[in-house]
């Protein structure tokens, strides 16, 4: 094709983008709806998301994996969306869609949730009581390898979150980190690492060993 062709393209998809942006603001100011989220997902999270959430190994994760439904609360993902995780590639979003659409794009995601809600066991686990130096050893044995040193993740040449950032240390609660590990996340490369499907199977002392390693690192951007 020649560069000429190039310019109507560009101009029709920002029509498009824009036709889609004031499309979801016309939708109904009360209900929070899946569809608007939808429509906003589209927009603004697609592009490292991928369809319908699925994300994509060494860009982003996966949102719609039933683990990750079942086990992270609203405020997580409220948190996580609004405010980033600053030092990697998710930006916060509240300046651009506010807390109510963003509300919106969560319910479009639990529209995907296939497994009852695990919320308020999660809530309830107790924190670790791990022993940090073992945890170290260990993470860097078995997690480093796709967490990225330091869990610095994807920035750091890691094909995984950065889960040693500060603001996922602020989201997680140990519970939450607890299960992720226990049961990792179907259809993406986080396996589980207990019970005889796993990776390995982890004690629960090891699990928290490498809980309390995490609470020591903070890789976001120094
Ligand atoms: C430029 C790429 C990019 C865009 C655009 C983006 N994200 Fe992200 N998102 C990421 C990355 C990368 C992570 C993981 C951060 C890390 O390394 O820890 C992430 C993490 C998340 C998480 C936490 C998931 C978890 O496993 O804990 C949520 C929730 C999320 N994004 C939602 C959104 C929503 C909603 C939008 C659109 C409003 C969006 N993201 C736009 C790249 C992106
Ligand atoms: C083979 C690669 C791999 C290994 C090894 C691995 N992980 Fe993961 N982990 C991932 C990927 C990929 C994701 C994101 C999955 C997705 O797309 O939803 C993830 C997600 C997570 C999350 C959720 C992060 C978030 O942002 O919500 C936690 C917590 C986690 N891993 C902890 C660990 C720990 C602790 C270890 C070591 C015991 C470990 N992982 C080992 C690849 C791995």
């Amino acid at each position: 094709m020649k560069i000429i062709g190039a310019k109507p393209i560009l101009t029709a998809s920002i029509v498009a983008i824009l036709g889609v942006v004031a499309q979801a603001t016309v939708v109904n100011a009360d209900t929070t709806s899946a569809k608007e989220g939808e429509a906003a997902f589209n927009t603004f999270c697609v592009a490292c998301h991928q369809a319908k959430g699925e994300g994509k190994p060494g860009v982003a994760p996966s949102l719609v994996s039933p683990e990750f439904l079942a086990s992270a609360p609203d405020s997580l993902l409220l948190e996580t969306i609004e405010n980033g995780r600053p030092g990697t590639a998710m930006v916060g979003w509240k300046a651009v869609l506010g807390e109510k659409k963003i509300r919106s794009v969560i319910a479009y995601l639990r529209s995907f949730a296939k497994s009852e809600s695990r919320v308020a066991q999660v809530n309830a686990e107790p924190a670790a009581k791990g022993d940090p130096a073992m945890g170290k050893e260990f993470f860097n044995r078995i997690c480093a390898g796709c967490h990225g040193e330091n869990g610095g993740g994807y920035l750091v040449g890691g094909n995984a979150p950065a889960i040693g950032n500060a603001g996922f240390q602020k989201v997680a609660s140990d519970g939450y980190i607890r299960e992720m590990v226990r049961k990792g996340r179907s259809n993406t490369r986080m396996r589980g690492f207990q019970g005889s499907d796993g990776l390995a199977n982890l004690t629960n002392q090891e699990i928290d060993n490498v809980i309390s390693y995490l609470r020591t690192l903070n890789s976001a951007v120094k």
